[in-house]
């Protein structure tokens, strides 16, 4: 039976395990990925610390994969062995229940799979993924490159294209992390003022090299009243990891303006009559299904934009992982098959 390597968390708070297993086979719908570099993104923390009910250990986490086919289901068809895949968050959907047919298929009524929490993902050399969950990759791009886009691009790229700003509204990204600094290249290559908000100015010539038109430094002042300077904006994507930060700028949507919640915190008020006010809302945000991965890809190639990255070798997983949760990583992590 030929042997894969995977890096799995054996319960919440454990460091992950590096552990020999057998190469799965492929169930009738889905793929065997040989994996080729995945992402280490934030939300890998819900495996890692166990902090969602009713998972399963010990699980693999990892869900910026890039790798490629290497087997292949009796059921699948559009795929062959040796083709480029990605696999994100979105775990995959039935393909036929209301959801998926009204094209809300990350909302799927039968499945609700997500990659390295309800199934194995990608901090391993091979994973099985289902077919409806698999993105095609152009050839032509470099995987290391392309694995943060599969849940840091797609998720920003999706959420800024669906929050109704159009060019030359000013839309600002809180947060300049793993998902944060390619947000602030997708607004600004969508035509946005964009305006990039973080604690410190020790990220600042960065983010603006990144295109970002304006910083704000939430630690100088009230980052709400500098947006309204602005003119106040008409999206604010929340990136960051905290629920305080969030609150602290809501105050600056202009009106008619959007809060796009994409960082997973606790909970916080809202002042509705604020928000009556200006008509303005709180949204959260999905990450986005294959279909939206391969439209992160395409934008990505056709406007140059890649992310910023710090490569660790497959087998340094936990460093990899310690890393990203400093918040010291300029701007992503990355692990990379050796
Ligand atoms: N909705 C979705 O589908 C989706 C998809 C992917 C990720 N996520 C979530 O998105 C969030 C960001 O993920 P990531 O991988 O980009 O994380 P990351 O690289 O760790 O970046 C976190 C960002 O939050 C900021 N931050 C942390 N604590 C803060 C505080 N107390 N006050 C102000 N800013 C603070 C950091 O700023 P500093 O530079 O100052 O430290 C940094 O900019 C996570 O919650 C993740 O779970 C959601
Ligand atoms: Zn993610």
């Amino acid at each position: 039976m030929p042997k894969m390597i995977a890096m799995v968390v054996t319960h919440g708070g454990a460091k992950l395990q590096r552990v020999e297993r057998d190469v799965p086979e492929p169930g009738p719908k889905e793929l065997l990925v040989r994996v080729h570099a995945c992402g280490v993104c934030h939300s890998d923390s819900f495996t890692v610390e166990g902090k969602v009910p009713g998972i399963v250990f010990p699980r693999v986490p990892g869900h910026e994969v890039v790798g490629s086919v290497e087997a292949i289901g009796s059921h699948v068809e559009g795929w062959k062995v040796g083709d480029r895949a990605g696999v994100g968050w979105f775990g995959g959907s039935c393909g036929y229940c209301d959801r998926c047919r009204r094209h809300e298929a990350f909302a799927c009524e039968n499945v609700q799979a997500v990659t390295g929490l309800t199934h194995d993902g990608g901090y391993a050399t091979h994973m099985l993924a289902d077919v409806s969950a698999l993105a095609h990759v152009p050839a032509d791009l470099d995987d290391v490159e392309s694995a943060p886009l599969l849940c840091a691009g797609v998720t920003t790229f999706n959420a800024l294209r669906n929050a109704g700003a159009r060019p030359g509204e000013v839309v600002a990204i809180l947060g300049v992390g793993g998902l944060g600094h390619l947000a602030v290249q997708f607004a600004a290559r969508q035509g946005f003022r964009t305006v990039a908000v973080n604690r410190g100015r020790d990220k600042e010539a960065m983010i603006r090299s990144l295109g970002a038109h304006d910083y704000i430094d939430s630690t100088a002042g009230d980052p709400a009243a500098a947006l309204q300077k602005l003119g106040g904006a008409r999206v604010i994507l929340a990136t960051v990891t905290s629920a305080e930060a969030m609150q602290s700028v809501l105050g600056g949507l202009g009106a008619n303006g959007t809060m796009m919640i994409i960082g997973a915190v606790s909970s916080f008020p809202i002042d509705p009559v604020a928000m009556i006010g200006k008509s303005s809302s709180v949204k959260g945000c999905y990450s986005g299904v294959a279909t939206d991965s391969e439209d992160t890809l395409r934008f990505c190639q056709l406007h140059h934009i890649s992310p910023m990255n710090e490569v660790y070798p497959f087998e340094e997983a936990q460093a990899a992982y310690d890393r990203m949760m400093s918040g010291k990583a300029r701007f992503r992590v990355v692990l990379k098959m050796t």
